[in-house]
């Protein structure tokens, strides 16, 4: 069956989906955008993902491009027309076509583009032996609570994390401190056993997995503090994980080519990772 994407209220071939040469998402990365992953036909965490994307239109003031309502509908229909019961729905949304001009233009409608793919969202290898990350300098702009589809730092990030053999690569601000992946958020548990993560301001993406998995390490009793964390107190964790989207809850075994703790998944990563799954799909397949 042939792919399809959707792209302003049409569902079109996916390799003839296209927009403008003067789409401002195109010209000035003027636009912003949700990952929702799709696992057992669960749209996970839909609502907060939905949040989020109004939260980025709001500080842009880009308009909804279509009643929520419509987009989840539209949300499924791409994941339907795609059969996609284990994936991923990219959403983005930018201000729209107009000569370019740097400020906002009025009067104009935004773009609006749906894709889905399939993904491998338990890759029980992965998840069973954890993954690397290496970290670099953090060199983004200073409103990283916008979930804006301007990414070239985290490309070079990824890509450099890419050629050193590792999985994600975290970044590390002007006074040692790591941010997030370049695309997921970065948790620790200590030496002595409190679970760390940084505190959602403009520093950082406020991620929908993070907020879940926050709410969970509470039921569980986990002792959690929400603050930065050094490079150097990463290294001597007693485990180390990442929350995104695309990967649930994925232990990291290895930061900077050092094992953590003793170099494989911890057992807060991987019953964090069991609940997040269970408490969105029922823990079916
Ligand atoms: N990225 N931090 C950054 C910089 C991210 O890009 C992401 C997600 C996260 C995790 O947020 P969430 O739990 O809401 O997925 C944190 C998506 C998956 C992406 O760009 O593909």
């Amino acid at each position: 069956m042939p792919r399809v994407a959707y792209v302003n209220g049409r569902y079109q071939p996916f390799a003839e989906a296209c927009v403008h040469v003067e789409d401002r998402g195109f010209q000035f990365a003027d636009g912003v955008y949700e990952v929702v992953a799709v696992d057992g036909g669960v749209l996970m965490d839909e609502d907060g993902h939905l949040e989020r994307l109004g939260r980025s239109l709001r500080e842009l003031q880009i308009p909804w491009p279509m009643p929520v309502r419509a987009l989840r509908q539209v949300m499924r229909e791409v994941a339907r027309r795609n059969r996609i019961t284990e994936g991923t729905i990219y959403v983005q949304v930018t201000r729209g076509v107009a000569p370019r001009d740097f400020k906002y233009p009025k009067g104009i409608l935004p773009t609006l583009v749906i894709t889905s793919r399939r993904a491998n969202l338990n890759p029980t290898e992965r998840v069973e032996k954890g993954v690397s990350v290496i970290t670099i300098p953090d060199i983004r702009w200073q409103r990283r609570d916008i979930k804006s589809v301007a990414l070239l730092p985290q490309c070079m990030g990824k890509q450099r994390a890419a050629e050193a053999g590792a999985y994600e690569a975290w970044m590390v601000d002007e006074t040692g401190h790591v941010t997030e992946g370049t695309s997921s958020n970065a948790w620790i548990v200590t030496a002595d056993g409190t679970l760390v993560t940084r505190h959602a301001n403009t520093n950082i993406l406020r991620g929908i997995t993070r907020m879940a998995v926050v709410g969970l390490a509470q039921q569980h009793g986990i002792g959690f503090q929400e603050r930065p964390f050094t490079v150097a107190e990463a290294y001597a964790a007693r485990e180390a994980f990442m929350t995104a989207a695309t990967n649930y809850v994925m232990p990291i075994t290895r930061i900077d080519g050092a094992p953590v703790g003793d170099g494989r998944p911890g057992p807060i990563a991987i019953s964090l990772r069991h609940a997040y799954r269970a408490s969105r799909t029922g823990g079916s397949r």
